[in-house]
C-alpha cells in the first residue's frame, strides 16, 4: 500500500496547513531520557535508519535524548536543505567539535564565513584545469598499481580489493594536493599504516551519547592517540616540504601548483589568512575525504560488474577501443571520454552510496517537509533511499549501467545524491571520478576478472566506518592475452 511521501507532506494540503511538530511523527519507540541513543547499531546505522523509513515511512521521528529528530528521505526536500548552506543549516555540532579534537578542522567541519574562505581554496585545487596539469603523475601512480597487480596475478594471490586501493587513492591524493609523492603502493608508509584507523573513530565518537574520552581515555582511545601522532607527524612534514618550496622559487606564491601551496600563499593575503590549525587541519580534510570515499565506491563498482559480466564485458569492448595498443588513457582528455564506465561507477553510487547519511542542525527557526524546526534542530538525510524508489522504475534496484544514457531514468538518476548537494557538494568529485575511471580501464585493459567477491562467496556486507565500505572483499586477477 503506498505510504505518504515527503513530496505529498510539501506539495499536498500540508502546504496550506500550519506547520507541524516533530513530536507528531511516528518513529521507533526509545527510551525515556535517552530516547533511541543505545538503540543504534552503528556498523549497520544507515541499514538501521532505512529499514525504520520502511517501517515508519520516509519521514519519521527519532530522539537523541530529549532532542527530537527529523528523519527525511525525500531527494527534493534533502536537495532543498543541503542547498540553504552555510546559512540556513549546518553539519550537525558534534561533527565539528570531534574533528576538531582530531586537529583536522577543516573545509569539512567549517561553517560560516570560515567555510566560504576555505572552500574557495579547496574548489581552485580540485578543478579540472588542475587535474589536466597533474596528469603525468596520475598516470605514474596507476602505473604503479598496475605492477602491483600484474605481480598477484603471476603469483595467483588474491588482493585485498579495498586495502590496495586505499594505497592507491592516498598516493594520489598526497601527490595532487601536496606535492608529495609518498609511494605508498611500493613500500610500507607510516601515512597509510595509520590514516584508515581515524575514520571508525570519528565515526564511533560522533554518534556516542556522552564523550567520555575527555575525562577517561580507554585503550581505544590511546591506540587512536598514537594513529594521530604519526598522522600528524606526516601532515607537518608535506607541510614543511611547501615552506620549502615556497622560499626556494618565490614565484610559486604567484601560481601556485597544489592545494597545500595555495593555502600557505593565501597565508599570507590580507583577509583570507589561514590559521595554522585550519592549514594542518585541511591538510588532514583532504586525505581522509579522498582516500576511503573513492577506494570503496570503485570496491563496489568492481564487485558489482564482476556479477554482471555482460556490463563489464561492454566497458571492456569501450576500453578496448578507445585505448589501442596503450595499456593505459594516454591523456587526460582520453580518460575522461571514457562514458561506459563512468555510467557505471554512477550507478554503483547510487545502490551503493558511500556516503548514505548526512547529519544536519539548523542555524535559526527554520520549516522543513510541513514542519517547524526549532534552532539546533537535527536533521538525518537518508541519502539512498529515493533513488530506489519502486515508482521510479521497474528495474530500479538493479545494477543496470545503461539508465545513465536512458533519457526516460531521468528521475532515477537525479535521486541519486552521491556527493551532496548545494553549496557543498564534494570538492573532489572530478579527481574521483578521473580516479575511477583511470583505475577502471586499467582493470579492463590489461586483466580478467577471475573472482570479485568475500572468501565465503556470500555477498559483501555493508559496514559504515563514516563511509560505507563492503567487508572482506578479495579480487583474484589474471593476465590479459593481447593480440
Ligand atoms: C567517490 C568518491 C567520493 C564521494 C562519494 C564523496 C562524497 C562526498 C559527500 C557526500 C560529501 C558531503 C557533501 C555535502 O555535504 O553536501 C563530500 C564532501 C567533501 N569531499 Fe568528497 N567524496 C568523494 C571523493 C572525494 C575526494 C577524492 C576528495 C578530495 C581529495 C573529497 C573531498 C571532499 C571535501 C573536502 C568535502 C567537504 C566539502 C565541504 O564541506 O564544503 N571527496 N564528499
Amino acid at each position: 500500500m503506498p505510504t505518504e511521501t515527503d513530496a505529498d507532506v510539501r506539495a499536498g494540503p500540508a502546504a496550506a496547513a500550519p506547520l507541524r511538530s516533530v513530536a507528531e511523527l511516528p518513529g521507533p519507540r526509545g527510551w525515556p531520557l535517552i530516547g533511541n541513543l543505545l538503540q543504534f547499531d552503528l556498523p549497520r546505522l544507515h541499514q538501521q535508519f532505512e529499514a525504520w523509513a520502511e517501517h515508519h515511512g520516509p519521514t519519521y521521528r527519532l530522539r537523541l535524548g530529549r532532542r527530537e529528530v527529523l528523519v527525511i528521505s525525500d531527494a527534493q526536500t534533502i536537495a532543498g536543505a543541503l542547498r540553504d548552506r552555510p546559512d540556513t543549516w549546518r553539519r550537525m555540532r558534534p561533527i565539528e567539535a570531534v574533528i576538531r579534537e582530531t586537529g583536522g578542522h577543516g573545509v569539512f567541519s567549517a561553517e560560516g564565513d570560515d567555510w566560504r574562505r576555505q572552500r574557495r581554496l579547496v574548489m581552485g585545487a580540485f578543478d579540472p584545469g588542475h587535474l589536466k596539469r597533474f596528469y603525468p603523475s596520475l598516470l605514474r601512480v596507476t602505473e604503479r598499481l598496475m605492477a602491483s597487480w600484474r605481480q598477484a596475478a603471476r603469483r595467483g594471490e588474491p588482493i585485498d580489493l579495498q586495502a590496495s586501493l586505499m594505497r592507491y587513492t592516498v598516493d594520489v591524493t598526497a601527490g595532487l594536493a601536496f606535492g608529495a609523492d609518498v609511494n605508498t603502493l611500493e613500500a610500507p608508509h607510516p601515512l597509510q599504516q595509520h590514516l584508515d584507523k581515524l575514520f571508525p573513530m570519528l565515526f564511533r565518537r560522533i554518534n556516542l551519547p556522552f564523550a567520555y574520552w575527555r575525562y577517561l581515555r580507554l585503550p581505544i582511545d590511546r591506540e587512536h592517540d598514537r594513529h594521530l601522532a604519526h598522522v600528524h607527524e606526516a601532515v607537518r612534514g608535506f607541510i614543511r616540504a611547501a615552506r620549502q618550496r615556497l622560499q626556494d622559487d618565490p614565484s610559486r606564491r604567484e601560481r601556485p601548483s597544489d592545494l597545500l601551496e595555495a593555502m600557505l600563499a593565501a597565508q599570507d593575503v590580507d583577509g583570507s589568512a589561514l590559521t595554522e590549525e585550519e592549514l594542518a587541519g585541511n591538510v588532514l580534510t583532504v586525505l581522509l575525504a579522498g582516500e576511503d570515499t573513492t577506494a570503496n565506491t570503485l570496491s563496489w563498482a568492481i564487485w558489482l560488474l564482476h556479477e554482471h559480466p555482460d556490463d563489464w564485458q561492454a566497458l571492456v569492448a569501450e576500453v578496448d577501443a578507445a585505448l589501442g595498443d596503450a595499456l593505459l588513457p594516454p591523456s587526460f582528455d582520453a580518460a575522461r571520454g571514457l562514458a561506459s564506465i563512468e555510467a557505471s561507477v554512477s550507478e554503483a553510487m547510487r545502490l551503493k552510496p558511500v556516503a548514505p547519511l548526512l547529519f544536519m542542525e539548523a542555524n535559526r527557526e527554520t520549516a522543513l517537509a510541513g514542519f517547524r524546526l526549532p534552532p539546533g534542530a537535527v536533521v538525518f538525510c537518508l541519502m539512498r533511499r529515493a533513488a530506489l524508489d519502486a515508482r521510479l522504475a521497474e528495474d530500479v534496484a538493479d545494477f543496470r549501467p545503461g539508465r545513465w544514457h536512458d533519457g526516460a531514468q531521468r528521475a532515477t538518476q537525479k535521486a541519486s545524491m552521491p556527493f551532496g548537494a548545494g553549496p557543498r557538494l564534494c570538492p573532489g568529485r572530478y579527481l574521483a571520478l578521473l580516479e575511477m575511471k583511470m583505475v577502471l580501464a586499467m582493470l579492463a585493459r590489461n586483466f580478467e576478472l577471475q573472482y570479485v567477491g568475500t572468501a565465503s562467496g556470500a555477498p559483501p556486507q555493508e559496514r559504515m566506518a563514516f563511509t560505507m565500505f563492503p567487508v572482506g572483499l578479495q579480487m583474484r586477477l589474471t593476465e590479459r592475452r593481447m593480440h
